[in-house]
């Protein structure tokens, strides 16, 4: 049987073989784009001193956390307007979805700066390590 190339043609006589061509291709690519990423860590919180477990992607650090048994104050019901959830990121700041304007106005500049979130606005899509500071 002739060999055929990726329409179903005959390959013309001594042209290259088609999975040869494709191995090429794709060592090309390879080369240009570099290899495939890792596929991302599971979602998952870690609350300092307290508890860790899985989330669901896009679940709100607060929902996680309570979700956990783990107390955060949470005064607005979740409206981004008390900053009562606010928590500390250890790790994991850039596995949170971004800060609104809202919130960093919420926050204020120094919070907001020193990586501070709302955890009721902050969703979570990969491992991350937070701290709930003491309020009293
Ligand atoms: S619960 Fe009020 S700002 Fe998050």
């Amino acid at each position: 049987m002739a060999d055929r190339d990726w329409r179903g043609r005959a390959a013309a006589p001594g042209a290259p073989d088609a999975p040869r061509r494709r191995d090429r291709l794709f060592g090309a690519l390879q080369q240009l784009f570099g290899r495939p990423a890792a596929p991302p860590a599971p979602p998952c919180l870690e609350i300092e001193g307290a508890s860790a477990g899985p989330v669901d992607p896009g679940t709100t650090a607060l929902r996680a956390a309570l979700e956990l048994g783990v107390d955060v104050d949470h005064f607005c019901g979740g409206k981004a307007s008390c900053s009562s959830c606010r928590v500390e990121v250890l790790e994991g700041a850039d596995h949170l979805s971004p800060m609104s304007p809202r919130e960093r106005m919420v926050l204020g500049p120094a919070r907001a700066g020193a990586g501070d979130r709302l955890a009721c606005q902050a969703q979570i899509r990969g491992p991350v390590r937070l701290r709930v500071p003491a309020r009293f």
